[in-house]
């Protein structure tokens, strides 16, 4: 056989990874595992364990305990009990911990590797090279933020017990993007691994351990969506953190809504991954590979929907088919797999099945011709092209090989279909333009951006999405904000809301002293939208009254169709929206000089209702309030992170989009003005529902507006019953976030209306601001809200 003959018949021989020491550890354990808890595993209280397989050939590895109420109840009592010493320690004890924690991760890193790949089915490639080095440098990351906690985040504080809960797709990789910041930050801990994948948040309880971390800070009940539910309901959690689908994200959402806890929610996407005529074609294949069979494409950010630019979309079709063929389905303990087995029949038949629907919807299904193992759960990479947009292989997260391809002609078509999605989490762009590719990651709507790369992760940079696919970041400086509370606001004293003045039944109104035969001239108050005073769709006002039951005038009473319309002119402001930031300081401190002009007469009129020294405070903070804001509006920018690749990583801070706010009722000019100029600052538009103390506020209001150079439809305000319009608000899914300051029952409707699109909400918790306190009501605290972080990862070098 001569040497060109041999490269051509040239093939890969089996290469085992021996299982051996993971095997042992297993038998060590007497292959049953109880739950974590308290330093020590323990049996579960009810005597139920469920088995856990090795998905790549349906034997059984171990039995684990199936977690109950009870169960979860001792794991959140000892966390509870751990919290004080946890807490006491210096940051640069809570650092030590971290770093044995990455050190024995390291020191055990192939046993975990072969652990994770027999308990979930994934590549050992990818599990020895991408999850287990990146989970130690997660605690790497974090020991440092645990060191210097105190001095890059002062005046937070940590939120207390965490619950969390992870999926299985990246076990312990997932348990170190949760439990490493949540330690860094003084935390304690109790985490439910899915029910597919449990032994390796075993084999870090273990670590634990073996790391002497005092008893009760990390606590792991195992078990299925039960056990999650009774984490997430118990009363004394303070955060629950989530990863997993969108669908129980919602009801997370439902079930935390009428509680204080705070809520971060990693969910599913569909990822566009876009490749341009201009793109190196070769190279955004091997990106594809990456991005759509990594991990048999069970990841919420894979690239499973490919847009092609119309005039490549024959060769690069042929050049993806070529490569298909070569891909290797297997066990996936050989080295020499790229893809390995689907986590669990359910999962298995759920890919089918869409794949049927989506051919079934006019889709063209390939698959290659590769050899496949006959036993254990093997899905073939496919290719689905011919794709309509609105096809459901289109639009719902598969979670497996599967690719759905569809064309397009124009970058700006690019962006369209792109961002046709609920769903916000990555995207890919492959262009060897630059220009092209971030003005492209510039519009699409979603938390990561990877261009001419795919699938890059890091501790130092957040990860997490828009719209469906959540909020809140993992990893980075954002990712540690999700564990931490502003002292001030975590201490604060429930608001007492004064009883409202719209609901106050008429009083007599005392003698007139004006002169009788000359009557006032009636002022009319309108609602403003899209620029423009507006009457209120219903015809009708009400009437507003000062503290001694006055009539100080009307309020329009606005109605669903009016907020309906004002939402309607908020997303049409594009004008506001990308305006530069340096526009948009300008007329907030042309807003700020108006108003000083006009500080008497509107002191005057607001003194009616809440006194002659509130109303001057409130205006002249006001003025002082709106200058911040306009300072701030071209000083809250992002930064970028050198993550250990040849990349840099632009962490841009965009707006959310559509804010609707109701505006605290305490102080009607103060509390609207520091509610919506942080959200309109930094790019959003908003619609307003103002103090329903004092509507009439919004005649000043929009009289400033209109002088001050304001774009039609960046504020909007609607007058009138604040429970009909927040509902009204909270269910518009044209609404990105909902900021609600009232008192805390009405906090709880904001949050539970406001789960159909999973829109962000931005609440006092019931809570009392000081509203006159810069310390508690302007900068940071509220500009994070009025922000999400996108990361743009940009490759160097050749
Ligand atoms: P899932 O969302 O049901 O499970 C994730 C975690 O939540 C698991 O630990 C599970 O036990 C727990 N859980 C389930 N119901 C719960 C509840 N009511 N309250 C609290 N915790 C609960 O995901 P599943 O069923 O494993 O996969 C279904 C689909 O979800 C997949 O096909 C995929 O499309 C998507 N998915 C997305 C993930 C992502 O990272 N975005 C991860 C896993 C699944």
């Amino acid at each position: 056989m001569s040497i060109v003959e041999k490269f051509v018949t040239m093939d890969y021989g089996p290469a085992p990874e021996d299982p051996g020491e993971a095997v042992a550890w297993l038998d060590r354990h007497k292959r049953r595992f109880g739950h974590f808890i308290n330093g020590a595993f323990q049996a579960p209280f009810d005597g139920k364990y469920f088995d856990t397989t090795d998905p790549s050939t349906n034997e059984k590895l171990a039995e684990v305990a199936q977690g109950s109420t009870a169960d979860i109840d001792a794991a959140v009592k000892t966390a509870r009990n751990a919290l004080p010493r946890w807490q006491s320690l210096t940051p640069h004890a809570r650092a030590r911990y971290l770093y044995a924690l990455a050190r024995q991760i390291q020191k055990h890193s192939r046993r975990l590797a072969v652990l994770e790949t027999l308990d979930n089915g994934k590549p050992i490639r990818e599990s020895r090279d991408i999850d287990i080095p990146l989970v130690a440098r997660h605690f790497y990351h974090h020991a440092g933020w645990a060191q210097l906690l105190a001095q890059e985040v002062p005046g937070y504080e940590a939120c207390g017990v965490v619950g969390q809960i992870i999926p299985w797709n990246f076990p312990l990789l997932m348990l170190a993007w949760k439990i490493a910041p949540a330690l860094a930050t003084g935390n304690t801990v109790v985490l439910k691994p899915a029910e597919f994948t449990s032994l390796t948040a075993l084999a870090f309880a273990e670590i634990c351990q073996e790391i002497d971390l005092p008893a009760g800070v990390v606590n792991i009940v195992t078990g299925d969506g039960s056990t999650g539910e009774a984490l997430v309901a118990h009363l004394d959690v303070d955060k629950i953190a989530f990863t997993g689908s969108t669908e129980v994200g919602r009801a997370i959402r439902k079930a935390t809504a009428s509680s204080h806890k705070k809520l971060s929610l990693e969910l599913g996407g569909k990822s566009p991954f876009i490749i341009f005529e201009d793109a190196d074609l070769d190279s955004a294949v091997e990106g594809l590979v990456d991005g759509i069979w990594f991990n048999q494409g069970q990841v919420c950010c894979a690239g499973s929907r490919l847009l092609m630019q119309e005039s490549i979309a024959e060769p690069l079709i042929a050049k993806i088919c070529a490569r298909m063929n070569t891909l290797r389905v297997g066990p996936p303990l050989d080295k020499a797999i790229d893809i390995g087995a689907i986590i669990a029949r359910v999962q298995l038949d759920r890919i089918q099945r869409l794949v049927d629907q989506g051919v079934a919807e006019g889709a063209t299904c390939w698959q290659p011709s590769i050899p496949m193992p006959s036993r254990g759960l093997y899905f073939p990479p496919t290719l689905l092209s011919n794709v309509h947009p609105t096809s459901i292989v289109a639009q719902q997260e598969i979670f497996g090989p599967v690719l759905a391809a569809m064309t397009f002609r124009t970058p700006s078509e690019a962006v369209e279909l792109a961002n046709n999605t609920a769903y916000g989490l990555a995207a890919c762009v492959w262009s060897e333009s630059i220009n092209v590719s971030l003005h492209v990651a510039s519009q699409i709507k979603a938390g990561v951006v990877w261009v001419n790369c795919t699938n890059l992760f890091d501790a130092s940079t957040g990860f997490g999405g828009y719209r469906e696919s959540g909020y809140g970041r993992e990893g980075g400086r954002e990712g540690l904000l999700e564990y931490l509370e502003p002292t001030w606001f975590k201490h604060a004293p429930q608001l007492h809301a004064r009883p409202l003045a719209i609901d106050q039944p008429p009083q007599q109104l005392p003698e007139s002293t004006a002169d009788s035969a000359t009557p006032p001239i009636d002022r009319t108050v309108k609602l403003f939208i899209a620029g423009k005073q507006a009457r209120p769709d219903s015809g009708y006002s009400t009437p507003v009254r000062a503290a001694d039951g006055r009539l100080l005038g009307e309020a329009p009473l606005g109605n669903r169709k009016d907020i309906r319309n004002a939402v309607e002119a908020a997303r049409k402001a594009t004008a506001w929206s990308k305006s530069t930031a340096h526009s948009r300081a300008q007329v907030l401190y042309y807003l700020a000089e108006n108003l000083s002009q006009r500080r008497d007469e509107i002191a005057n009129r607001l003194s009616d209702l809440v006194g002659k020294n509130q109303a001057e405070a409130e205006v002249s903070t006001s003025i002082e309030r709106i200058f911040t804001y306009a300072a701030w509006a071209d000083k809250y920018e992002g930064t970028i992170h050198n993550p250990p690749f040849r990349n840099v990583t632009l962490a841009m801070q965009e707006p959310i989009g559509t804010i609707g706010i109701l505006c605290p009722q305490e102080t009607p000019l103060l509390g609207f003005v520091s509610t919506v100029m942080p959200a309109i600052a930094v790019g959003n538009t908003t619609v307003a529902i103002p103090s329903e103390l004092y509507p009439l506020i919004t005649a000043d209001l929009y009289q400033l507006f209109e002088t001050s150079d304001l774009p039609a439809g960046a504020v909007n305000i609607v007058t009138g019953r604040p429970s009909e319009l927040l509902k009204t608000l909270a269910e518009h899914d044209d609404l990105d976030a909902l900021w609600c300051f009232a008192d805390a029952r009405t906090c709880a409707t904001a949050k539970s209306l406001s789960i159909g699109n999973l829109k962000q909400t931005f609440t006092n918790e019931g809570r009392s601001i000081d509203w006159f306190n810069p310390a508690q009501s302007e900068g940071r605290f509220f500009l994070q809200h009025a922000t999400q972080i996108k990361n743009i990862w940009v490759p160097y070098g050749e």
